[in-house]
């Protein structure tokens, strides 16, 4: 019975595909003008404030040195095999994360959309962090750094001006309003052109952070009393593997990593040619996003070590883990160092490099969607529309509240809304396009041929240890809310991940009564 199903399903997805070679539209797809560029995207989309913000303070947080363990694993079992399956649904399909599910099967659009709709919600927040970013980056052409004296205040109160809990959502900072409104006009000017805007702005935005970090890693590594940073933060608590959550994080800063799960690496693989390899496009970008963030590790933690070696402290105190590492602590640190402004500029402006290719990641995700189906609208309206409306609903983290409702939204998003489009794309492509047929179509374009294991991957692992993690990380979740945060607030943070299953269902349900 269920292979009958699978059966007319994969002739219906044969059907469809036919029909796409016949219209003229694809011919008109915009593409990436060559393969370097391509990757370059790709690769500035994975490395982002992810990798710089989130992942040493996340590896510090969840054992240190142990974090990496899961870490790299979930890079070779599940990264690595999903962002091949994305780049291959793009490009098979030659559409953003909607059309294309809706390719495999007409009642698969609501895949697209939670991963669409998680990848809006990051970027919604994402541009706010940017804009943080650029208010340090600002203020560091200064002969003495404003935060030199007290950093943890500095941040708390003189930028996000923070109420005491989320329930006070205080006043608008006008200085964060102004910079999150730059940080869009930013953003729209690199997507306005689709692929041919991306295309300039990447070619100087990607190899620039990768100078700016191998400065500031030398830099790092010759400081007295980095080596005991290092060591702080390598060193492993093996214990807490046996921790789901520490598991669950890792995935999901791997989602979050290498752009997975959100709609972009599907995007950018529809703007290659049916025949682009992509295999090594695949393990080139995963390599290059890794490699980035275990620097990034380092260049913090030999920081920290630094400023443990000169306050004459444990860097155990100085060392702190959360959202406020890369703004409280690190600024601290380099306000300590020999020519402090000047790396300081240097630090803020690879933060701010690094997030502006991956926010317009996101938002070129979204625009696909749009360009797929309304063919009379242009590209230059539609980015406006994406970045407009993104910029409004920033203006909430921008309140003193902004940092609570930033937690919230990350957590719920980052661990549900990108696990479950995780799970049902590899379910998509697994069982009902055929993991066989698309590994296949994989082999027949790239250079380096993958084997079974990747549908072995696709079809059993990634959904079974995708939906177990995420309902162990539900059952803790009911035992005690996130963070301690009022029901309204969790509330809100559960929206986020039902208002996209609602949408998907609904989308199933009329899929299937137009195949009728
Ligand atoms: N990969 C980017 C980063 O690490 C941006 C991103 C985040 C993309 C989350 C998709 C989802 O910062």
């Amino acid at each position: 019975m269920e292979k009958n199903i699978g059966k007319k399903q994969i002739q219906m997805t044969n059907k469809g595909e036919r029909s796409m070679q016949k219209t003229p539209a694809n011919e008109h797809r915009q593409r990436w003008s060559s393969r370097l560029i391509f990757i370059f995207a790709a690769v500035s989309s994975a490395i982002g404030l992810g990798n710089i913000w989130r992942f040493p303070y996340m590896t510090y947080k969840y054992g240190g040195g142990a974090f990496l363990i899961p870490y790299l694993i979930a890079i070779f079992v599940l990264g690595i095999p999903l962002l091949m399956m994305e780049l291959a649904v793009g490009q098979r399909m030659q559409k953003g994360a909607i059309d294309a599910f809706k390719k495999v099967n007409k009642r698969f659009g609501g895949i697209g959309f939670i991963a669409i709709f998680a990848g809006f919600a990051i970027v919604v927040y994402y541009a706010v962090v940017i804009g943080w970013a650029a208010v340090y980056l600002i203020k560091s052409f200064a002969i003495k750094l404003p935060w030199a004296a007290d950093s943890e205040s500095y941040f708390f109160e003189d930028v996000l001006h923070l109420t005491k809990g989320v329930n006070d959502l205080g006043n608008l900072s006008w200085p964060l309003f102004f910079v999150l409104l730059l940080v869009w006009v930013v953003i729209y000017f690199a997507v306005w052109k689709g692929t041919k805007s991306i295309g300039r702005v990447v070619l100087i935005m990607t190899p620039l952070p990768v100078l700016l970090l191998l400065t500031l890693f030398v830099r790092g590594i010759t400081l007295p009393g980095s080596l005991s940073g290092i060591l702080y933060y390598i060193k492993p608590d093996f214990s807490i593997l046996f921790h789901s959550d520490i598991w669950l994080a890792a995935i999901s800063q791997v989602f979050f990593s290498l752009s997975i799960a959100s709609g972009i690496m599907i995007a950018y693989g529809s703007y290659n040619a049916k025949k682009g390899d992509i295999t090594k496009n695949a393990f080139i970008t995963a390599l290059c996003d890794t490699t980035f963030s275990l620097l990034a590790g380092l260049v913090v933690f030999s920081v920290l070590g630094y400023m443990a070696f000169v306050q004459n402290v444990d860097i155990g105190s100085v060392a702190q883990s959360g959202p406020s590492l890369a703004f409280v602590v690190f600024p601290k640190a380099l306000s300590l160092m020999p020519l402090a402004p000047l790396f300081s500029v240097l630090f803020f402006l690879m933060l701010f490099a690094v997030g502006i290719t991956s926010a317009f990641s996101l938002v070129e995700a979204v625009n696909t969607i749009f360009v797929d189906e309304q063919k009379r609208c242009t590209i230059k309206k539609i980015s406006f529309y994406v970045c407009s409306s993104a910029f409004l609903l920033g203006i909430f983290f921008t309140s003193g509240a902004g940092l609570y409702l930033l937690d919230i939204f990350d957590h719920f998003v980052t661990h549900y809304s990108l696990v479950l489009a995780g799970i049902l794309e590899a379910i998509a492509v697994g069982w009902v396009y055929g993991a066989e047929k698309m590994r296949a179509y994989i082999n027949s374009v790239s250079d380096w041929r993958v084997g079974k294991w990747w549908c072995y991957m696709i079809k059993y692992v990634a959904p079974l240890t995708l939906a177990l993690l995420a309902a162990a990380q539900f059952i803790d979740e009911i035992k005690e809310a996130y963070g301690g945060y009022p029901h309204w607030a969790i509330a809100l943070g559960w929206l986020m991940v039902i208002i996209p299953i609602v949408v998907g269902i609904v989308l199933a349900v009329k899929g299937k009564r137009r195949q009728n």
